[in-house]
């Protein structure tokens, strides 16, 4: 299994421009530099394998979600994948450490322009004031969150930004963990959760 590990979720893959374009540049690295999963494609059912799940990620040392931006948000089936794989007493929580010290990076593309994503905008936000959940998500497991990949206006993007912006994917994947930014970056702050935060609940028992 390869230190790296790429979540790939769109609910339509097939009408993709980004995603899709991102799963290849993953798929053409050379042999053995990373996995690459298409999540949608493995569980039409959304029947996810929460232990294989959590067996893959326990052997990477860095997972990657790709994915469009859908209502600010992740698409519904890596959401439902977070909820059963990102387990209390697995994931955070006492005994919770299967996560520690990996690194977490988001890839993900928004139909706004970047204009959009300002105070004056349709979106009224920054980008980042998006990636809060994201962030504490990963600093609750003790992973290390990296500078997220965002590609602005997808729709309008051409084929020539199409292609860097692969290529820019591509590239990160190959020298990870060797970013100029990580160089600089603090280990995951220590967020430790109570034990009895979830009353009933201890260990794996709790999804
Ligand atoms: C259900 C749905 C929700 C979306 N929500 C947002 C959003 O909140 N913000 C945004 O900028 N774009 C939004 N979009 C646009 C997608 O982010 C955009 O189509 C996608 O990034 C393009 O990537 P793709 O070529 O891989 O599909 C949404 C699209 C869909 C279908």
């Amino acid at each position: 299994m390869p230190d790296i590990l790429v979540l790939a979720a769109h609910p339509q893959l097939a009408h993709s421009r980004v995603t899709r374009r991102l799963i290849d540049a993953a798929a053409a690295l050379p042999a053995g530099r990373v996995a690459v999963r298409d999540l949608y494609a493995s569980y039409p059912d959304y029947a996810i394998d929460v232990q294989a799940e959590q067996s893959w990620l326990q052997q990477a040392k860095m997972l990657v979600w790709l994915h469009p931006l859908h209502w600010y948000s992740m698409p519904p089936l890596l959401k439902l994948w977070l909820d059963e794989v990102f387990a209390f007493g697995w994931a955070y929580g006492p005994g919770g450490q299967a996560l520690r010290d990996k690194d977490l990076w988001l890839a993900t593309s928004t139909g706004g322009a970047a204009e959009a994503y300002r105070p004056d905008g349709h979106n009224r936000y920054f980008f980042d004031a998006f990636l809060p959940p994201y962030e504490q998500t990963a600093a609750l497991c003790g992973m290390r969150w990296l500078p997220p990949l965002v590609l602005h206006g997808a729709h309008r993007a051409s084929a020539a930004e199409l292609d860097e912006h692969a290529a820019t994917f591509a590239d990160r994947l190959m020298r990870w963990p060797d970013w100029p930014e990580i160089a600089s970056m603090e280990p995951a702050p220590e967020c430790s959760v109570p034990g009895d935060a979830r009353p009933g609940e201890t260990g794996a028992d709790a999804a």
